[in-house]
């Protein structure tokens, strides 16, 4: 049977969600897609755009999903609580993908007879690459969500304790912070723009395909690579100096830490 889906704030992330429903529409039939969005003009894009019905904090709608898409520094114990009002614990289930919001302060508003998912959603829906976190409330189960989630991309279903840590760790951006840092040394080593990025973009798909085929870690391949007193070696030496690998590994904590804050500071 197609399902109904309501999304509460249109920005962003729902607008890739709904992208990727439509897409996998045979996977995954859905009859009504409505959208609760401030701003009029960005819902008539997603009207006019994916074919979504326009609703407001009044609209009470058959929804087997509901999803709370506003941003932490939102009101999202509001929304919460016009959901409890309008929407049937027996028939929807409520997925919230706001960064840091825990399920307790959730169910605090709505009452422990929802079934609550918590997801951080996969952002690379458009090329199918890409991993969301998704952690169930007791009420919940997998089943309640699944065909869903798989329609934007792969799903980990973890404790809630790691959602927190997959938001500051698996955004792209840290990929791309790299492949912009490597084309640039392409450059400043003297090579036109256009070739350093595409020997980078190819080197980084093909580095990756290469160490999934062999199932190991990159130290191993590294071990390999490097040979005593040659260019690798000399290349790790210079990536240790400059203290490389605590720079990503600061900035993916300090990710972490902003996501836990931002939800912690949440209504
Ligand atoms: N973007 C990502 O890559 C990503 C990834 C993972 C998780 N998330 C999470 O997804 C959520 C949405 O992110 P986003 O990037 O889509 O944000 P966004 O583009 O800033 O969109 C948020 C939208 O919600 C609207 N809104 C705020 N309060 C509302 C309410 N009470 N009812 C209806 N609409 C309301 C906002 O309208 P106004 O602007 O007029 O206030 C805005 O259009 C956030 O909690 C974020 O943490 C995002």
């Amino acid at each position: 049977m197609a399902a109904n889906l309501y999304f509460i704030g249109g920005g962003n992330m729902p607008t890739a969600i709904i992208e990727a429903v439509r897409r996998k529409a045979d996977a995954y039939p859905v009859d009504h897609i409505y959208v609760e969005e401030i701003s009029q003009e960005r819902s008539d894009y997603l009207a006019a755009t994916y074919n979504t019905e326009a609703a407001t904090p009044n609209s009470r709608v058959d929804a087997d999903i509901v999803v709370i898409a506003v941003r932490p520094q939102d009101d999202v114990a509001g929304v919460a609580k016009s959901i409890a009002d309008r929407f049937d614990p027996a028939k929807t289930t409520v997925i919230s993908i706001v960064a840091g919001y825990t399920i307790a302060k959730l169910e605090a508003v709505l009452g422990e007879q929802w079934r609550v998912v918590r997801i951080i959603p996969n952002t690379l829906t458009t090329v199918d690459y890409g991993y969301s976190g998704a952690s169930l409330n007791a009420k919940a189960s997998k089943d309640d969500v699944d065909a869903f989630l798989n329609t934007f991309g792969k799903v980990l279903y973890v404790e809630e304790r790691l959602i927190d840590i997959i938001t500051g760790f698996y955004p792209p951006n840290i990929v791309y912070h790299f492949i912009d840092a490597y084309v640039d040394a392409g450059v400043l080593a003297g090579l036109p723009r256009d070739i350093a990025k595409a020997i980078a973009l190819d080197t980084l798909i093909g580095g990756t395909e290469f160490l999934k085929q062999k199932d190991v870690l990159p130290q191993v391949l590294l071990n390999i690579n490097n040979s005593p007193g040659g260019v690798g070696i000399t290349q790790a030496y210079t990536l240790n100096k400059t203290g490389f690998a605590a720079a990503i590994q600061s900035a993916v904590l300090a990710a972490v830490e902003r996501t836990t804050a931002l939800g912690s500071n949440s209504k």
